[in-house]
């Protein structure tokens, strides 16, 4: 695993929107061979997207053959409902950037059928061929995308019931509000991220260093679910100073060592 250790999030964000853009522009996604990438919501995402829409409308890169997989959506809120992940998604990302519609895949909290559309959504990922990069952040407790403390680390999509921590968590978006929080979602599964050929995680700020000590330090457990990482061959950590408070010093020099000798992404 490698782990990245910036100053500040500004600069953790702008690593991160570096990292994913080289990550296409090397691949050279064409029609035919899209480059398909895994997104979160959230908002530690939401630095990398500003600086992506900033890279897009230079032109310096283009997202027409990029296809993307959001990682959740909560169950039964209207798509048009200002906290939906739908609506979060065309605000900070999609609508900014040159994504065609029919390349954005999101999973429906209202479908009819919700066993069946985390089903489809598996198949749809393995239609395009799996996913290239999965770029995600996590919760206080630990969970990635909707993976809440005791999920399998095999785990597929499919329905979650969310916890107190989380439900509290995001209660900031519907006006401090436990009671206006969908106590349900849909979510990829820690397996289902797990299967991309690259996992790129965004950590910052001081609530998460207990998550991020958890994710690194501690060993591989079901009830801190992003610290699957650890088995996977190409995951990356870039967090902010602040959520490495928990960290051992010996930790922090140490990847700050290794990532001394390896090239930054660079400044597109
Ligand atoms: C929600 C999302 C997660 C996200 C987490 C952290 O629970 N389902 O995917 O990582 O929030 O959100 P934030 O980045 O706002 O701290």
């Amino acid at each position: 695993m490698r782990v990245i250790i910036e100053p500040d999030y500004g600069i953790a964000s702008k690593w991160a929107a570096n990292y994913v853009a080289r990550r296409i522009l090397k691949f050279g996604p064409t029609a035919d061979k899209p480059f398909v990438l895994g997104l979160p919501t959230g908002s530690s995402p939401i630095g990398m997207y500003n600086e992506l829409a900033a890279l897009n409308q230079k032109g310096k890169l283009s997202f027409q053959h990029v296809v993307t997989f959001n990682m959740d959506e909560y169950v039964g809120l209207p798509q048009d409902h200002p906290e939906s992940y739908h609506s979060f998604m065309w605000k900070h990302l999609f609508g900014r950037i040159d994504i065609p519609k029919e390349n954005v895949n999101i999973l429906s909290g209202n479908a009819p059928d919700l066993a069946g559309e985390c089903a489809a959504y598996e198949q749809r990922i393995e239609q395009r061929g799996g996913i290239h990069l999965f770029v995600g952040g996590i919760g206080p407790d630990g969970h990635i995308a909707f993976n809440e403390p005791g999920s399998s680390l095999t785990s597929r999509t499919r329905v979650m019931s969310l916890t107190q921590d989380t439900i509290l968590a995001n209660s900031r978006f519907f006006d401090g509000d436990i009671n206006k929080v969908p106590k349900t979602a849909l979510t990829v599964g820690v397996g289902t991220v797990m299967d991309a050929q690259e996992v790129l995680i965004i950590v910052n700020g001081y609530n998460k260093s207990r998550a991020l000590r958890h994710a690194i330090e501690e060993g591989v457990n079901h009830m801190w679910t992003i610290s699957a990482l650890q088995m996977h061959p190409n995951g990356i950590i870039v967090c902010d100073d602040a959520a490495t408070m928990e960290l051992k010093v010996a930790t922090v020099k140490y990847f700050k060592d290794v990532e001394a000798a390896n090239l930054d992404p660079g400044t597109l």
